[in-house]
């Protein structure tokens, strides 16, 4: 949620601040800013309303001029998105600060500093950071102690960025509870909310701890000091992916683009983590035989897409591993007494590895009596994988789009490698082999999936003028129908539901008519029976219904009932390929109806906010 970057170049830093928000914008793009110091020490600022194009627009007519500089992409939290509350916020003319986070001390911040005589022009929380910036500089004489002195007033999350005239040749970052990677430059040196931004400048990154704080100065110098205060080396990482993840590839959206990448990302999530009939469990690390080992309960943790494919491996660790497993929502699970029986496996699941709400619940998990932690995550250096015990990277690849696809597919990969794991340490032998050939062909799978996209085009034109949509799943399929609403409503605006198809009859079937479309994920499985009889109950009622069914299954397109025919899988391995023609379904209507595919209103990709 927001997005930071800074510059202390040896050239004007406009276009990097710029190109850095550009790479920014899917953190948050209701109003963006910047403000640079000019060559006399002078500190101008541009903000404006929307997203970042708006900004470039106005410093197109008054560019600024400077070689250091910090500059922001708001998601509005205090304060409507305006002019007045996007960032950098300023105390008098002197001192400039970006902010990521929330400062959940500020009304009592404020009040102390309104007595002292500061003026608030904002809604923000960010303005009290500002001020408090400035009283404490004037008591330090040191922009570097000022920083480090009001940090240790503020509570909740943050990440700065901070430049103030006096000082001209630094800028002073630090973060707690929100992200922020320091770029290494020749000569130059830059912050960022993600190394992302920062990939045309430099591909070398230091990744600050919590409680870190930076000064960066002219000349790329770089002194990190720790929360304490004692200066601290940090190790510097290569980004591995090229700088070519930040653009399109030829594909009209980002989401588009990487729907198509699953079959390769998948690969690169299975690659060299199998053996030949069973998975290698040192995967996750070379602790992991011996945690597992111990492990007879699961706790999974997460939010939004990554909760839905904990809810998928809640029936893939209990089927092969025989292990009780229980999946909850971040946000709820922090705030409720937990019991921990004894050999319980604490596990989140995240993209970013950035997501507030998930990394409170590995804090919290981690004062009570779990075996141990495993971070499911795409983000290398996130704070989710730092802090953990276990790890076990997907392979997914940086995530523009807002609404996930490829990490959410690289998940479910990755935890059918955990309860394969679970299950070879707790005896299973052999009997999982097939599970493991059919890994090895999913992405083959993944791609005849994956030409389905004109089929499942045609029928997206029957939702673009419908308001509600429901979506029947039942077993595994139920969080795969869960993840198919979430992605239509995410992007399309449409107002969707899903249901375990049986539950049907329980309630929701009292919405069914024919302007109600009802999308069933139909494999052929144990269930189909069931289902299809959940299927007569929609139809009896005038529904019109669009089932994705196994190729195999004899059911035909006739009145009122569409039937997209899905390439045979083995049940254990159907969630995640059904879970395709939904991305593809969500995305063809959201283009029909004309919305902002990769940045849905009111959302942000990275929600470092709790
Ligand atoms: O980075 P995370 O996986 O922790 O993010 C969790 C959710 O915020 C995320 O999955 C969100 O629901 C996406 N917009 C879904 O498309």
């Amino acid at each position: 949620m927001c997005g930071i970057v800074g510059a202390v170049a040896e050239r004007h830093v406009q276009e990097i601040l710029l190109e850095g928000l550009r790479r920014l914008e899917y953190r948050g793009y209701d109003s963006a800013g910047m403000a640079v110091l000019s060559d006399d020490a002078r500190l101008n600022r541009q903000r404006a309303v929307g997203k970042v194009a708006a900004l470039e627009n106005k410093l197109a007519d008054a560019a600024l001029k400077g070689t250091l500089g910090i500059a922001h992409t708001r998601w509005a939290t205090h304060g409507r998105p305006s002019e007045q509350n996007a960032h950098p916020h300023q105390s008098g003319d002197s001192l400039a600060v970006v902010h990521n986070g929330i400062i959940e001390n500020h009304e009592t911040l404020k009040g102390e500093l309104e007595a002292q005589g500061y003026v608030f022009t904002s809604e923000t929380d960010t303005e009290v950071i500002a001020h408090l910036l400035s009283r404490e500089f004037t008591l330090a004489q040191d922009l570097l102690q000022a920083v480090q002195r009001s940090v240790a007033l503020l509570e909740g999350a943050y990440a700065l960025a901070v430049v103030h005239r006096a000082d001209p040749d630094a800028i002073i970052g630090a973060r707690k509870g929100s992200p922020l990677v320091v770029g290494v430059g020749i000569g130059e040196a830059f912050l960022a909310s993600d190394p992302l931004a920062l990939l045309q400048v430099t591909d070398r990154f230091i990744y600050m701890m919590e409680g870190d704080v930076v000064r960066l100065s002219q000349g790329g110098s770089i002194e990190l000091f720790d929360a304490g205060g004692e200066r601290v080396e940090r190790p510097t990482h290569i980004f591995e992916h090229g700088d070519g993840v930040t653009s399109k590839g030829g594909y009209r959206h980002f989401m588009l683009k990487e729907i198509h990448e699953q079959s390769q990302v998948i690969a690169a999530t299975l690659e060299g983590r199998l053996g030949d009939h069973q998975v290698l469990v040192n995967s996750f690390g070379t602790d992991a035989e011996q945690l597992f080992r111990g492990v007879r309960q699961v706790h999974i943790i997460a939010c939004g897409t990554s909760y839905h494919a904990g809810m998928v491996a809640r029936y893939w660790i209990e089927k092969l591993a025989g292990v009780p497993t229980q999946v909850e929502v971040a946000s709820e699970y922090r705030y409720r007494e937990v019991v921990v029986p004894e050999g319980t496996l604490f596990v989140t699941l995240s993209q970013s590895g950035e997501t507030a709400d998930t990394l409170a619940a590995l804090r919290f998990a981690k004062q009570r009596d779990y075996r141990g932690s495993l971070a499911i995550c795409n983000v290398p250096g996130s704070s989710l994988v730092r802090e953990s015990d276990l790890t076990l990277m997907t392979q997914a690849g940086p995530e523009i789009g807002v609404a996930s696809t490829k990490a959410f597919t690289t998940q479910l990969v990755a935890l059918m490698l955990l309860a394969l794991a679970l299950g070879r340490v707790r005896g299973a032998n052999g009997e999982h082999a097939p599970i493991v050939q059919g890994l090895r062909e999913l992405p083959g799978v993944i791609n005849q999936v994956l030409a389905l996209d004109g089929e499942v085009e045609r029928l997206s034109m029957a939702f673009a003028e419908k308001h509600h949509a429901l979506f029947l799943g039942r077993g595994a399929h139920f969080p795969i129908a869960q993840e198919g609403a979430l992605k239509l409503k995410e992007i399309s605006y449409i107002h969707a539901e899903a249901y375990p198809a049986g539950e049907l009859k329980h309630g929701p079937l009292a919405l069914v008519d024919s302007e109600m479309p009802v999308i069933a994920v139909a494999p052929n499985d144990e269930l189909l029976e069931k289902l299809k009889s959940n299927l007569q109950e929609v139809r009896a009622r005038g529904g019109e219904l669009f089932v994705f069914a196994d190729e195999s299954i004899r059911m035909e397109t006739s009145a009122h009932l569409h039937v997209l025919r899905v390439p045979a899988v083995s049940d254990a391995l159907a969630p995640i390929v059904y879970t395709i023609p939904l991305q593809l379904l969500a995305y063809h209507v959201a283009v029909l109806k004309g919305t902002d595919v990769d940045q849905p209103r009111n959302l942000a990709k990275s929600v470092t906010v709790e």
